[in-house]
């Protein structure tokens, strides 16, 4: 199989068990270094993009298991699209270095790992993926995706940069209510996580131009209405993306960021499960579980 074959089967196959489909560990030749744009993803009937807006339930709410359920769906969402926007870049960018192209097959391999995590873990939850709405807001920014360049803007700086966020505080809010099992899920993927958005600053970064710093020249590739704020989440952990190899003067620079779209972030909650105070690893979870 060639590694465009694979790509298309991962985005146009219908059903979940054929985006969950591992790449192989040899691939046969390339011959043909057509960008091909795919415009969407196949999906079965229960997989359909939906316009419908569903709330994420609060933290303060995740004690109860059905919470959890619905939270992991649209966390399970994210990794679903990553999965098809990853084999989406290796068809629209053949001719991107061999290590970048290897770098995105190794993302794809992790976030079915993680899409399988989220499935199993729902499950045990009473909810199945495509029980509630699915939105497409990754796949929304495929006018965004002209360069390699801007789609690891787009793709990794931003919406995976979001996700360390995200992923500390769930795993902090979920640790907090005693589930340590999702907690420890959430940090096999925060630690997942930090490799793509490295690896998405490496495409990132060799492209800086000589006069521009790493701030102005991530601005200059993301299209308003899409703005650094995706790039965040309601609660902004810097530590993370320095484990990341972020450039430190863009950490500060996305942290003072700030639009008229800036979520207030509910301190409340940042004070009750003490988030953010500091950042669980994996393997280290122990050592830092707060006693309750
Ligand atoms: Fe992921
Ligand atoms: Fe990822």
């Amino acid at each position: 199989m060639k590694i465009s074959q694979y790509a298309k089967h991962l985005l146009l196959a219908p059903n979940l068990e054929d985006k969950l489909m591992p790449p192989s560990r040899r691939w046969d030749e390339e011959t043909d270094f057509t960008p091909i744009r795919i415009e969407s993803p196949g999906r079965s009937s229960n997989l359909l993009f939906s316009d419908k807006k569903v709330k994420i339930p609060r933290l303060e709410h995740l004690n109860l298991i059905s919470n959890r359920g619905l939270s992991l769906h649209h966390f399970a969402n994210h990794e679903l699209m990553a999965i098809e926007l990853f084999a989406w870049a290796l068809l629209a960018f053949p001719s991107a270095p061999k290590s970048v192209r290897n770098g995105f097959l190794k993302t794809i391999e992790e976030e079915q790992t993680h899409l399988k995590l989220y499935l199993d873990r729902m499950r045990e939850f009473g909810v199945n993926f495509g029980d509630l709405p699915l939105n497409y807001i990754f796949w929304k920014q495929l006018g965004q995706f002209g360069t390699l360049e801007s789609f690891a803007a787009v793709m990794s700086v931003s919406f995976e940069g979001a996700n360390l966020d995200y992923a500390q505080v769930y795993a902090q809010v979920f640790s907090y209510f005693g589930d340590n099992v999702t907690s420890e899920i959430m940090l096999t993927i925060f630690e997942d996580e930090i490799k793509h958005v490295k690896r998405g600053l490496r495409a990132f970064e060799h492209s800086v131009p000589e006069n521009k710093n790493h701030w102005e020249h991530y601005l200059s590739l993301i299209q308003f209405p899409f703005t650094p704020r995706r790039a965040k989440g309601y609660l902004y952990l810097p530590e993370t993306r320095a484990l990341a190899g972020m450039n430190p003067e863009f950490i500060r620079s996305l942290g003072s960021y700030e639009d008229e779209y800036t979520g207030r972030v509910n301190l409340e909650s940042v004070k009750k499960f003490g988030l953010g105070e500091t950042i669980l690893r994996k393997n280290r979870l122990d050592s830092h579980l707060p006693k309750v």
